[in-house]
C-alpha cells in the first residue's frame, strides 16, 4: 500500500447529486487538507444486482459469478484503506442500491478471504427525518463483520435533511462526519506508523474467515456442504 492514504467511498444513493454525494463532496475537500485522496463509488452509476436464487454463498469457496459491477467495487475496497459506506435512508431502512450491494459483496467476495481486514470504516447515514439508525447499524455491521476497524466519536454520522444540499445545513450531523473523519485519519496514520516502525502487522487475525475451522495442526479448512440425503423424509 502507497504511503498516501486513499479512501473508497460507497455512495449508495439513487441521485448522484443529492444529500450523499454533497456530504461526499464535502468530505472529499476535508480530506485533501490531511493530503489524503477520497475517491466515490456511485452505486447508481454502476450494475449491481441483488443476490439471485441461488443461495449456494455459504457452500461454494469461489466468489460470485454474477455479471456485473460487483468484482470491481470489492477490487477498489480491497486497494484503499480505509472505506466509507454512505447511504439515505430509504422506508425506514437502508436504499435498496446499498442494501444489495451489501448482500452481493458480502455473500459473494469478501466472506472468503475478509480482504478488508484492518481498513477503517466509517459510516454516514442521510434521511428526512426517520430510520437513520436502522441504516446505520445494517452498514456497521457489514464494517464489523468484515474485521474493519469502525471510526467515529461522539454522536454517529447522522445527516438530517430532503431536499438536495440540504444536509449541509445540519450543523450537528456535519461535526460528527468531520470528526468521523479525523479519527479514520488519525487510525489509519497509526496504523501504518505501527507497520513501518515494527515491521509487523498491526492486528493480526488467526482466522481466515469465521467459516473456517481448526484442523488441529495450526491449519484451517472450510467444512464442505453437508449431506442430507440420508435425512429421513418428514411425514406429511
Ligand atoms: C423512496 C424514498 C424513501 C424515503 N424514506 C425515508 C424514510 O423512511 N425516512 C427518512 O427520514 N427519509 C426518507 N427519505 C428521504 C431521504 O432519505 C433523504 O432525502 C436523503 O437525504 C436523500 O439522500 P440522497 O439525496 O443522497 O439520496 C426517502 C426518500 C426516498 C426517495
Amino acid at each position: 500500500m502507497s504511503e498516501k492514504i486513499k479512501y473508497l467511498a460507497i455512495n449508495g444513493s439513487e441521485r448522484r447529486d443529492g444529500n450523499n454525494a454533497k456530504a461526499l463532496e464535502w468530505a472529499t475537500h476535508y480530506l485533501e487538507s490531511f493530503d489524503v485522496e477520497l475517491e466515490v463509488f456511485q452505486l447508481a452509476d454502476a450494475v449491481i444486482d441483488p443476490c439471485g436464487a441461488c443461495g449456494d454463498c455459504n457452500f461454494r469457496s469461489i466468489p460470485c459469478e454474477q455479471d456485473d459491477d460487483a468484482a470491481r467495487a470489492v477490487r477498489m475496497m480491497e486497494q484503499s484503506d480505509g472505506v466509507i459506506f454512505a447511504a439515505p435512508v430509504h422506508g425506514y431502512g437502508l436504499a435498496p442500491r446499498m442494501a444489495a450491494f451489501l448482500e452481493r459483496v458480502g455473500t459473494g467476495f469478501l466472506r472468503h478471504d475478509r480482504n478488508l481486514t484492518n481498513k477503517v470504516a466509517g459510516v454516514i447515514v442521510t434521511g428526512r427525518r426517520m430510520g437513520h439508525m436502522a441504516a446505520y447499524t445494517q452498514m456497521q455491521q457489514c464494517a464489523m463483520l468484515n474485521r474493519m476497524i469502525l471510526t467515529g466519536y461522539g454522536f454517529p454520522a447522522i445527516l438530517f435533511g430532503d431536499q438536495k444540499g440540504e444536509v449541509l445545513t445540519d450543523v450537528e450531523g456535519m461535526e460528527m462526519t468531520r470528526r468521523m473523519l479525523d479519527r479514520m485519519v488519525s487510525m489509519t496514520q497509526l496504523l501504518k506508523e505501527y507497520e513501518k516502525l515494527t515491521g509487523k502487522e498491526p492486528l493480526p487475525v488467526r482466522e481466515p474467515g469465521e467459516r473456517h475451522r481448526e484442523t488441529g495442526d495450526g491449519r484451517y479448512h472450510v467444512p464442505q456442504k453437508p449431506d442430507f440425503s440420508t435425512l429421513k423424509k418428514s411425514k406429511q
